[in-house]
């Protein structure tokens, strides 16, 4: 299939074509990644028709999806004929340090994708669409199902936060840190190869934690880090330097939330920090990838993320005050959160 020129997309402004398109070319990245497409495209560009017949699909339709990823960005195409994957593209390469090919996975997965909806559903009733679709709370569904819980685990980690946080964050005095909700330890086994001198906890559900030693092991950290499977709404590890919440506070509706932070308020000193990480949307200034976060939390948790002025309300309920924010504007932030004394 030669053709004389590379394929010059027209972009859309308009919105509800945006909208559409953008529903319909979930599928075709899912579908690339599917038929081994992305990964054949990550390094220096290929002819098409060698990519089909490595993967055994006919050119001709491989190239629909193609089309459809160079519109979307997510492929160039540098000389006319020859495709690659573009920077934005890379992420979805299974080797990428900030890859998001398994958080994407996830959120294309089955009951994680059908759980949509029943969005006007969930808006009506007060459920969570998750739970209307399943019959169960996430945690709950994943506590049973071993398959969507390896889904949701490798996503976790493979996006884990640990990097930003080194960045803003300086851990350097913290003599031990308690990971809540810290899934398979992929955060804190981070921090803890980037601070020699630091002990940690990684603290999950019982069936959560089952999954860390290993991951532990593998990053050269086991000996700092005790694992303890526990549920945080009955009480967490006491008198840790540093605690770290990450995405966790945001899977809760105030009622849960402030329930598990009464249990952290309880278990903190007076000099220990909490530190919370997670999606932060400006009230006045909605921005379309945190709304969409918004969604996407209401979807699977039943609770709309939380504003710097909302989260405010929630510490000072039970004993806490924000300290400091590093806030990332479409990204995840990173609340430092202490205990107002003698509450
Ligand atoms: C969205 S994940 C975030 C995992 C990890 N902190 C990260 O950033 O990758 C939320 C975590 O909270 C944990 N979790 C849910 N309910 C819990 C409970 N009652 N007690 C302890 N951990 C819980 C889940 O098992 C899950 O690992």
């Amino acid at each position: 299939m030669e053709r004389p020129n590379t394929i010059v997309p027209e972009r859309t402004d308009r919105p509800l074509s945006k909208i559409v398109s953008h529903a319909m070319l979930v599928h075709a990245v899912v579908a690339l990644i599917e038929l081994g497409a992305i990964e054949e495209l990550s390094g220096h560009p290929r002819r098409l028709g060698e990519v089909a017949r490595t993967l055994d699909v006919p050119e001709e339709r491989l190239l629909i999806l193609v089309r459809a990823a160079l519109a979307a960005g997510l492929i160039d195409e540098p000389s006319p004929g020859f495709f690659s994957l573009s920077p934005a593209g890379a992420h979805l390469r299974t080797d990428h340090p900030q890859g998001l090919r398994d958080l994407f996975r996830m959120c294309t997965h089955g009951d994680f994708f059908q759980a949509w909806t029943h969005l006007g559903h969930s808006v009506r009733s007060g459920r969570t669409a998750f739970a209307i679709h399943t019959g169960q709370e996430l945690f709950d569904y994943l506590g049973e199902r071993q398959d969507t819980a390896t889904v949701f685990n490798q996503a976790m980690n493979s996006s884990a936060l640990a990097a930003p946080l080194l960045r803003e964050i300086d851990l350097a005095g913290a003599e031990t840190v308690v990971d809540l909700g810290g899934g398979e330890g992929a955060t804190i086994a981070a921090l803890l190869r980037a601070c020699p001198s630091t002990r940690g906890v990684l603290f999950d559900l019982p069936h959560v934690v089952q999954g860390a030693p290993s991951l532990l092991r593998e990053a050269g950290v086991q000996d700092r880090c005790a694992v303890v499977g526990g549920d945080f709404f009955e009480g967490v590890p006491r008198g840790a330097d540093v605690y770290l919440m990450a995405r966790v506070v945001q899977n809760w509706a105030d009622r849960e939330a402030a329930l598990i932070l009464r249990k952290v308020r309880e278990a903190m000193s007076s000099s220990s920090r909490l530190l919370i990480v997670g999606h932060l949307p400006e009230r006045e200034r909605p921005s379309e990838f945190l709304e969409a976060m918004s969604l996407s939390m209401f979807v699977l948790y039943g609770a709309p993320l939380r504003s710097r002025q909302d989260h405010e309300g929630l510490f000072a309920s039970v004993g806490l005050s924000l300290h400091d924010v590093h806030r990332v504007p479409d990204g995840e932030s990173i609340m430092d959160v202490r205990p107002v004394p003698m509450f």
